[in-house]
C-alpha cells in the first residue's frame, strides 16, 4: 500500500487487500482440509462490498446472512443459495417470505414466537422452512460488553431451558423441519479458551438431546474470532489452525454430523483500510489535533466500541520524516466522540498527509452513514 497506489482519489475511501483476503481464505481452507464436515460461512454483516463477496465465495464459502438485504446481496455475488443461513432476532415477514422464495439452506430461529410465523408463511407457501434455534448457551465470550451475545441477559437466541420445548413444538409443525442448533457468543473473542467452554456446553446439550432420542444433523458455533487491532503487519492473518483446531479437540461430533462457522472479522478486518486526508494539523491550547477528512460517518468503532484502529502515516514514511510528535487524531464531524485516537504517536504531520487506519475491513464501511449529509465512502480493490 503506497500513496502512488491512490494517486486521484478522493478521500475518504476504503482500500481492500484483494492478495491478502485469498491468502485468508486459503489459510481457512488449509486448517480445515481434514474435516470435511466442517463448513465456514461468511458473515456477509462485517463487509458486503461486492468485489469482497465475490473473492469469497468463489472460495468456496457459505454466507451468514442476517437480513433479506444481505440474502439478496450475497446471492446476486455469488454465493450459492444452499450454502446461506439466515439469523437475526428480528426477521420481517418480508425478509421470511424472501428466504423461502430463495430456499436457503437454513433459518436460525430466535424465538418460539418467530418458528410460528415462519411456519404460517411456508404454509401459505407451500414449502418446509428448514431451522435450526438459536441457543443462548450463557457462555461469557470476555469482550467487549456491546459486541457480546452469549449471556443470558443479551436479547439473542433461546435460553437453554427452553430448547426441549421448542424442538418438541417444531415437530409438530407441519412446514418447519428441525434441523440443528445454532450458537454465537460475541465477537473479536481472541482466545480459544471461549470457544472450548462453548464445546463443552455444546456437548452437554447434544448428550442430553440425544438420550431423549432428538438427533441434531447441524451444530452450528457463529462466528468471534478476533483480530489483532494492534499488530496488522505482524499478524495479517488469524491463527485459523488453534481455532478449528479447539472445535477437533473438544467438540464431540457424531460421523454424520456437520459443523458449521460463521467468521465474519476473521476474514476481513486486516484486508481493509481507510484513507483518509490530514484537512488541519491544529494548535490547540494543551493539544496539537491532526484533523483528517473521514469521521465516525465513515469508520465508526473508535466512537461506538473504543475500538482501536492502528493508525498510519503513509506520506511521511515515504518521505522519511523521522521526528515525531502526540496528535489527537479527529475527524470534522460536530460530535465530541469523533476522536479516532488520544495522544497518538506519529511522525511529524502535515496538510495533506495520507493517514491509513488499518485493520478496517470489518465492520468499517458497511457501518457508513450519511450524518451531517456526508457523502458515503468510495471504496478502490487492489488486483
Ligand atoms: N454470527 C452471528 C449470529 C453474529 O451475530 C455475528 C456478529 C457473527 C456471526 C460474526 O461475528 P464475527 O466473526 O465477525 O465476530 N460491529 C461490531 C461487531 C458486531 C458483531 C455482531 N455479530 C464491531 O465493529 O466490533
Amino acid at each position: 500500500m503506497t500513496t502512488q497506489d491512490f494517486k486521484g482519489m478522493q478521500t475518504p475511501f476504503y482500500y481492500y487487500d484483494l492478495t491478502l483476503l485469498r491468502n485468508t481464505l486459503q489459510a481457512i481452507k488449509d486448517a480445515t482440509a481434514d474435516a470435511p464436515n466442517f463448513h465456514v460461512h461468511y458473515a456477509v454483516k462485517a463487509c458486503a462490498t461486492p468485489m469482497v463477496l465475490r473473492e469469497i465465495a468463489q472460495a468456496g464459502l457459505g454466507a451468514d446472512c442476517v437480513s433479506g438485504g444481505e440474502i439478496l446481496r450475497a446471492a446476486e455475488q455469488g454465493f450459492p443459495v444452499s450454502e446461506i443461513v439466515y439469523a437475526g432476532v428480528g426477521k420481517s415477514d418480508w425478509e421470511i417470505e424472501a428466504a423461502l422464495d430463495k430456499d436457503i439452506a437454513m433459518f436460525n430461529v430466535e424465538s418460539m414466537e418467530e418458528l410460528e410465523v415462519i411456519n404460517e408463511i411456508a404454509s401459505t407457501k407451500c414449502k418446509i422452512a428448514r431451522v435450526a434455534f438459536r441457543i443462548n448457551p450463557n457462555v461469557d465470550a470476555h469482550t467487549h460488553a456491546k459486541i457480546t451475545t452469549g449471556l443470558n441477559e443479551n436479547k439473542f437466541g433461546i435460553a437453554m431451558e427452553d430448547m426441549l420445548p421448542a424442538i418438541h413444538r417444531a415437530q409438530t409443525l407441519s412446514n418447519i423441519e428441525f434441523l440443528g442448533l445454532h450458537f454465537h457468543i460475541g465477537s473479536q473473542i481472541t482466545e480459544t479458551t471461549p470457544f472450548r467452554a462453548l464445546c463443552e456446553r455444546i456437548n452437554e446439550l447434544t448428550a442430553a438431546l440425544k438420550a431423549d432420542g432428538i438427533s441434531v444433523r447441524n451444530i452450528n458455533v457463529g462466528g468471534g474470532y478476533g483480530v489483532d487491532y494492534q499488530h496488522p503487519d505482524e499478524n495479517p492473518i488469524p491463527d485459523f489452525k488453534a481455532y478449528f483446531d479447539t472445535f477437533k479437540q473438544h467438540l464431540q461430533l457424531d460421523a454424520d454430523q456437520h459443523l458449521h462457522f460463521e467468521l465474519g472479522r476473521a476474514i476481513v478486518a486486516q484486508c481493509g483500510s481507510l484513507i483518509t486526508k490530514v484537512l488541519y494539523v491544529k494548535q490547540g491550547h494543551s493539544k496539537q489535533f491532526v484533523i483528517v477528512d473521514a469521521g465516525m460517518t465513515d469508520l465508526i468503532r473508535p466512537a461506538l466500541y473504543d475500538a482501536f484502529h492502528f493508525a498510519q502515516n503513509l506520506t511521511a514514511e515515504e518521505e522519511g520524516r523521522a521526528e515525531h510528535c502526540n496528535y489527537d487524531i479527529v475527524g470534522p464531524i460536530c460530535e465530541s466522540s469523533d476522536v479516532f485516537h488520544k495522544d497518538y504517536q506519529l511522525p511529524i504531520t502535515h496538510r495533506g498527509d495520507l493517514i491509513a487506519f488499518r485493520t478496517a475491513g470489518a465492520y468499517g464501511e458497511i457501518m457508513a452513514s450519511q450524518y451531517n449529509c456526508r457523502p458515503m465512502p468510495k471504496h478502490i480493490c487492489s488486483k
